[in-house]
């Protein structure tokens, strides 16, 4: 039996994204496919995809909800099955689709994903076009009052899991917005989405779906300790039973340096040589000096505490003027933004610093650069680093969450057994990091012990192959519960 599944998100790669969210979302929904699943995305139509409603049927009339009209529109676009949420008093606007045009948060974001989880749990329950979903997969706090509203209806409905991809949000909004999100006020207690005297999303998610996961073993043992877990341990320990750990995948076809359109050169493991072209392509778009023979380290990230780069800004000099170059794609915090255009102004023929998102130019770097860097304080899973091995670019991470789980140290034992796929440090200090550093330099120099550790990273499994069998089988457990 086809499985029918309904996913909830703010953000689905290609068509909305501020980060690996989007990626997840997507990659999955296309992979489901091939695995005799059928997914649909739920998804806020954003003027930035409004282009996305030509041609679109319209498949169902809200009416009036969360102060103005809403219809579910439908449409297949890039592989993907779409159910658009088409309410423009919420979401045609400019700008990002979290930040209003000052970089705030839209003092309204409770109703534009609190509509979203409540268009989510009425399609769960009646389906559109005779379509009704078996299991309702809902991703992170944007998504998170799904199952508190599918709780919330009398008649049956599909059973839900929530995925958290990075715990540091949680849609934590005042009491007093309870009535425009139609919640019942009965929940509003320790045991459900109440949280420290405001309501949370995520809270009332977890609490609700009937299984969690996250996006690797490791941060899922993690999410269950104070150090980690942001305040929710505690509920997490009550449901460690229905908390899981799924590594997440890349989008092999998305990521294939073989085909990939956004290059100088394309190459695989077969055609390393080629790949020589792109770092060539990344020092001149940077106006960067040297021959190719210097080691090339990159950061292609939201510029966020999370990802720990005010310490890449104090191990890289000594890095730096040991002869490495180094190219930034990022953006976000003001302080590190201007640590990083500092960084450039220094030394401006070794760092070169883009501010801003793009996605072609985050393809180029990935298969320019030798090394890239992911020094994060905690790190669910990481999709950088798997983008990274995919193209023969080694990963230089600290030892968190999904980058524990899927970079292989080159420590001696892994050299001996010719295994390793990157470098890896603990704890996340500037000198552990500069040690790390310094390792991948001296190993840089040993060409042919550095190809070695290129080919290993290209032949690692970065994509959903191992992972989507475990999340079907998830949700037939449920949906035949
Ligand atoms: P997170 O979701 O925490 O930001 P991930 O590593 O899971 O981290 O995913 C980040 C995704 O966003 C990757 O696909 C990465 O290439 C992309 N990305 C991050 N910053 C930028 C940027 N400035 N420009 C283009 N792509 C970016
Ligand atoms: C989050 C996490 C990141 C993860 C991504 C996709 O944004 O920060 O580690 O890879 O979600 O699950």
């Amino acid at each position: 039996m086809t499985l029918k599944i309904l996913a909830v998100a703010s953000e689905c790669a290609p068509f909305a994204k501020t980060g690996g969210l989007a990626d997840v979302v997507g990659a999955l929904a296309k992979v489901l496919g091939d695995h005799d699943s059928e997914c649909r995305v739920l998804l806020p139509l954003y003027r930035s995809v409004v282009h996305l409603a030509e041609d679109a049927d319209t498949v169902l009339d809200l009416g009036p909800r969360f102060g103005g009209p809403v219809r579910i529109l439908s449409k297949r676009a890039e592989g993907i099955d779409l159910l658009l949420i088409d309410a423009p008093h919420l979401y045609d606007r400019p700008a990002q689709i979290y930040l209003d045009d000052t970089g705030r948060d839209w003092v309204d974001n409770h109703l534009r994903f609190g509509l979203l989880c409540w268009a989510g749990a009425v399609i769960g329950r009646d389906g559109v076009d005779g379509w009704r979903p078996d299991v309702v997969h809902a991703h992170d706090w944007q998504a998170g009052l799904v199952p508190v509203f599918l709780s919330q209806f009398d008649e049956e409905t599909p059973p839900c899991v929530l995925t958290i991809h990075n715990i540091a949000f949680q849609g934590i909004f005042q009491p007093s917005t309870m009535g425009a999100l139609g919640l019942n006020p009965a929940g509003f207690t320790q045991d459900g989405f109440e949280y420290f005297g405001n309501i949370s999303f995520l809270k009332g998610g977890l609490v609700q779906a009937d299984e969690i996961t996250t996006v690797s073993p490791t941060y899922a043992r993690e999410l269950m300790t104070s150090e980690f877990g942001m305040g929710l341990e505690g509920v997490l320990r009550s449901r460690r039973d229905d908390l899981s750990g799924i590594l997440n995948g890349i989008d092999t076809e998305i990521w294939d340096p073989g085909s990939d359109p956004a290059l100088a050169q394309t190459y695989t493991s077969r055609t390393l040589k080629r790949k020589a072209a792109n770092k060539s392509a990344l020092l001149e778009r940077f106006g960067l000096s040297g021959d190719g023979s210097e080691p090339l380290f990159s950061v292609i990230s939201r510029l966020s505490e999370q990802k720990g780069l005010d310490i890449a800004l104090q191990a890289l000099p000594d890095a730096i003027e040991r002869g490495a170059r180094f190219v930034l794609l990022g953006s976000g915090s003001a302080e590190l933004e201007k640590g990083f255009a500092e960084l450039a102004q220094r030394y401006p023929d070794r760092v070169g610093v883009e501010i801003g998102f793009d996605e072609d130019l985050a393809h180029l770097i990935q298969a320019g650069a030798d090394a890239t860097l992911v020094p994060s304080r905690f790190e669910p899973c990481g999709l950088t680093q798997l983008c990274a091995m995919r193209y023969g670019t080694l990963p230089v991470v600290s030892k968190t969450g999904g980058l524990a789980d899927t970079v292989i140290d080159a420590n001696e034992a892994a050299l001996a057994a010719g295994c390793a796929t990157g470098f890896q440090f603990a704890p996340v200090t500037a000198e552990k990091l500069s040690d790390a550093l310094s390792r991948a330099m001296d190993l840089y120099a040993d060409r042919s012990a550095w190809q070695k550790q290129m080919r290993n990273a290209m032949k690692h499994p970065v994509g959903w192959d191992s992972s989507v069998a475990k999340v079907v089988s998830l949700y037939r457990g449920l949906a035949g519960s």
